[in-house]
This record gives structure tokens, C-alpha cells and sequence, in this order.
């Protein structure tokens, strides 16, 4: 596609400015996004540096403390996760919101059950969510061999993928993923890339969380790398190598692990005039720009 295409098109989501504060914590501040229908973006940063938070308020679990999230164009307000599932944004957390000793079934249409009947007679449809829940699974290559299963009994790959798959089917624009590879092997982590790459092509925007680069760069469209709170800015994949996504996340790594030594120094010193030539000094042996 070429730019002047892409410029046309209006963003799926565009946050402004956007700053998040808990007390006197800065979580957020003034990251600026936006996200194109059919494009994958990956959301990098060292742990900290506020992906969930930004996710979360993206999916109205948090109210930003500034700025603006516009979704289609249109500016919204959310009040709560459903306000954000009702415009169509759907996302599956870090730390997964399924029941673990509940069916694949229940976890599937969790709040959404299907009824049949009338009045006081409706009953859940178990065989039509039965029935839909082998289909949806499915299509992602999963063959849920009895979708009355506890979804606990469920590999880790599996599990994001019922989440996902839920997600979709719910007719959601715009799929959130909270680091869903960080705890899978290689095969796993590869069913639930294959089906980002599926939502994608159904033109969802996706947006993934993730720490490894070998998942980010073979479905991403764009990388945005957040900072301790900041963004350093969001680069389409033609701007960028492997080796420099790669580059980025391993120089912010090295940079925090080096600050927390330096930080123990001062607190045992108990004298903060000496932080400065220390850093400086550790800094330049081990190769890094001040
Ligand atoms: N509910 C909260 N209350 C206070 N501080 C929080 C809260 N949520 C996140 N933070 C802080 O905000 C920063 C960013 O956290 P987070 O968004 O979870 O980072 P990441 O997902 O990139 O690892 C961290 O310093 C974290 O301690
Ligand atoms: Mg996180």
C-alpha cells in the first residue's frame, strides 16, 4: 500500500496526548497513537513502561487523566470495559479474566449467553453454543474435541485462543493483546501469531503487547515503544530492521538494569553526590552513549 493510500484512510483509533497518573506515579505521559483497520500494531517497551496501562485505558478499566482516544473519529468517554466492548473494542488482559473450572462453552459466551425459549422459559442454548464454539475454534486450526470441558484442562495457546476467538465473534473493530505469546513455547505462540495475522485480515486493527521481538516482527505493520511512560514514537516496519526493534528494546533494557544499580549505590552511600560520576563512569565502560 503506498503512503499517500494509507494517509487517506481514517485511523480506527487515534489517542491524543494522552497521560495517566496514579497519585503521584506517572504511568503515562503524552503518548500519541493511531491505529489503521487491518494493521497490526505492536506495542514494545520494558516492563513498566506502561503498555497495560495504556490498554487499559484504551478499554475503559482506566479513565485517562489527560488527552483524548478517538475511535473512528468520533471522541469517547469510557466509563467501563463494556462501554469500551459495546464500541467494538474487545481485549484479552495479561492476566486472563476465564474461569478456569468453567466449559470452554460458558467461558466463550461468558456474559453473551444465547437463550432459547420465552419469558420465564428461556434456558441457555447449550447446543447452539456448543455447536459454535467447535466452529470458531475451528477456524483457528483448534479442534475442541468436547467444548463441555473446563477450560483449565486447556493448553496456555488454547486458552488465548478462546479468548481471541470470543473476541472476534463478538463482532469486536479492534482486538487488544496483553503479551497473550509471553508464556508459551514456540508452537503455541505461533497458533495465536497465525490468528492475529487472521484478525488482521478480517480488518480488525490489532494491538499487541509483547516483550519478544521474534513474535512482534513478522506480524506487525508498525511498532510504537514506549519508554517509562513516554512513547519514542511509532515507526511503520519499512522504517525499521529486525536488529533495530531488537536494538531499541535491549538498549532500554540495559539502560533500567544499569539506573537500578546505580540507585542501590546512592542508598547504601547514603550520599547522592556521588549518583552523577558513577553513572557516568558505568555508563562509558560499558559502552553506552551518556
Ligand atoms: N493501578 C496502579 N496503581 C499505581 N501504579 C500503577 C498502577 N498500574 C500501573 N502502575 C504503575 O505504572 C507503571 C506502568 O505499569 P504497566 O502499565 O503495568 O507497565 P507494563 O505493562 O509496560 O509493564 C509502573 O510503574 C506501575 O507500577
Ligand atoms: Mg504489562
Amino acid at each position: 500500500m503506498t503512503v499517500s493510500a494509507r494517509a487517506e484512510r481514517d485511523p480506527l483509533i487515534r489517542i491524543t496526548d494522552l497521560s495517566k497518573f496514579f497519585g503521584s506515579v506517572i504511568a503515562l505521559q503524552g503518548v500519541t497513537m493511531t491505529v489503521y483497520p487491518g494493521e497490526v500494531m505492536c506495542l514494545l517497551g520494558d516492563n513498566g513502561a506502561g503498555k497495560s496501562t495504556l490498554i487499559k485505558t484504551l478499554s475503559g478499566v482506566h479513565k485517562p487523566s489527560q488527552g483524548e482516544i478517538e475511535i473512528e473519529g468520533r471522541p469517547v468517554t469510557f466509563n467501563s470495559p463494556k462501554d469500551a466492548l459495546d464500541a467494538g473494542i474487545a481485549t484479552v488482559h495479561q492476566h486472563l479474566a476465564i474461569q478456569p473450572l468453567m466449559s470452554v462453552t460458558r467461558n466463550f459466551f461468558m456474559g453473551r449467553e444465547p437463550t432459547r425459549g420465552w419469558g420465564p422459559f428461556r434456558t441457555f442454548d447449550l447446543a447452539f453454543a456448543e455447536t459454535t464454539v467447535r466452529e470458531e475454534m475451528q477456524k483457528m486450526g483448534i479442534d475442541v474435541r468436547d467444548p463441555s470441558q473446563a477450560v483449565g484442562t486447556m493448553s496456555g495457546g488454547e486458552r488465548q485462543c478462546v479468548a481471541i476467538a470470543r473476541a472476534v465473534y463478538f463482532g469486536a473493530k479492534v482486538l487488544i493483546l496483553d503479551e497473550p505469546t509471553s508464556a508459551l513455547g514456540v508452537k503455541q505462540a505461533a497458533v495465536v501469531l497465525r490468528y492475529i495475522a487472521q484478525a488482521k485480515a478480517k480488518g480488525l486493527a490489532v494491538v499487541f503487547i509483547t516483550h519478544n521481538v521474534h513474535h512482534a516482527y513478522p506480524v506487525a505493520d508498525a511498532f510504537t515503544i514506549l519508554k517509562r511512560g513516554r512513547s519514542y514514537g511509532t515507526f511503520r516496519k519499512s522504517e525499521l530492521t529486525r536488529e533495530q526493534v531488537l536494538e531499541m528494546m535491549a538498549g532500554g533494557q540495559e539502560l533500567d538494569a544499569l539506573e537500578a544499580e546505580i540507585k542501590e549505590f546512592t542508598r547504601s552511600d547514603g550520599d547522592g553526590g556521588v549518583a552523577p560520576q558513577t553513572s557516568k563512569t558505568v555508563r562509558r565502560e560499558q559502552g553506552v552513549k551518556p
